[in-house]
């Protein structure tokens, strides 16, 4: 039984393509784009282990290194620092070595989300775990990891966060039918579809990049074939868990109404920058006049 555990695992997707951000990532992936300073992949592993979650499994593919090198020690760097007495460099240096214990395993071949999710199987064993995809941002103030976990604590079955989006967007992501529970903030997922058309969609609420999901699904991902564009889609798999009443199943869904980025779309990202360099003492006092300065010839 997952009920009365706690969840200590996060799993981040890293292993995608990245086609929407060529020719950016040609030779780099996505998730290593800085966001004002820092990677999009260290703002999401901080998210996790804010939430808790110091065992956080990468899962990478073509042009890891650079994942793998970020989260690492750079002992020349840090030595020539330290020797210059530069704390405040060398702290920043140390900012992603320092936030919890890394594991990273490769998907070969990307055969799409599901693929990347199965490939956890054996580090996270038979308990619950987080996903965090690792191009997907969530405003630092937000609560919703922790939501996400209550809810599965509670339920044992898998939770998805879901935010309405305008309809002719929901053919870009994956798509749930939900009903209220009385009493809850929380809903129950009646089903799910994979980027459907706007006149298929069940509704105008989008999967977003945040899962909190039962072990049950790696049986489930094993017997996932290809959905669509041939990609083993972790969607199909929640949709088989939401109609499963046996313990494990079921699937539940936290809505979210606050700030997300996807950093692997390029307007997504753009605004992504501008908003948190807004947001940053050292940053938004410089750039807030400019950019209305700038608006201003728009
Ligand atoms: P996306 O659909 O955003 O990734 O997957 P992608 O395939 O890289 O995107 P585009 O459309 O070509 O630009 C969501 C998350 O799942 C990971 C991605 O790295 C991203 O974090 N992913 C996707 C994998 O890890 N493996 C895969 O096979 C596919």
């Amino acid at each position: 039984m997952t009920e009365n555990r706690q969840i200590t695992k996060a799993v981040i997707p890293a292993a995608g393509l990245g086609t929407r951000f060529l020719p950016a990532t040609k030779a780099m992936p996505k998730e290593m784009l800085p966001v004002v300073d820092r990677p999009a992949i260290q703002y999401v592993v901080a998210e996790a282990v804010r939430a808790g979650l110091q065992d956080v499994l990468m899962i990478t593919g073509r042009s890891k290194r650079a994942l793998e090198d970020h989260f690492d020690r750079v002992p020349g760097l840090e030595a020539s620092l330290a020797a210059k007495g530069d704390d405040e460099k060398l702290a920043l240096v140390n900012e992603a070595t320092a936030l919890g214990d890394i594991h990273f395993v490769r998907q070969i071949d990307p055969q799409g989300l599901g693929h990347a999710v199965l490939c956890a199987k054996r580090h996270v064993g038979d308990e619950a775990f987080a996903v965090l995809l690792g191009d997907d941002l969530i405003g630092e103030q937000e609560s919703l990891l922790e939501e996400m976990m209550k809810v599965q604590i509670a339920t044992g079955g898998s939770v998805v966060a879901l935010m309405e989006v305008e309809p002719e967007s929901i053919s870009a992501y994956g798509c749930a039918d939900v009903t209220e529970i009385d009493g809850e903030d929380y809903v129950k997922v009646n089903g799910l579809v994979e980027k459907p058309a706007p006149e298929d969609a069940p509704s105008n609420l989008a999967i977003i990049g945040r899962y909190v999901l039962s072990p049950k699904v790696f049986e489930v991902l094993e017997q996932t074939g290809p959905g669509r564009g041939g990609e083993i889609q972790l969607t199909d798999a929640l949709e088989t868990l939401a109609q499963d009443t046996t313990p494990g199943g079921g699937v539940y869904a936290v809505k979210f109404t606050g700030r997300r980025y996807d950093t692997g779309d390029k307007l997504s990202y753009l605004k992504a920058v501008v908003e948190l360099a807004c947001a940053r003492e050292d940053l938004g006092s410089g750039l807030k006049p400019w950019l209305k300065e700038f608006a201003k010839e728009l």
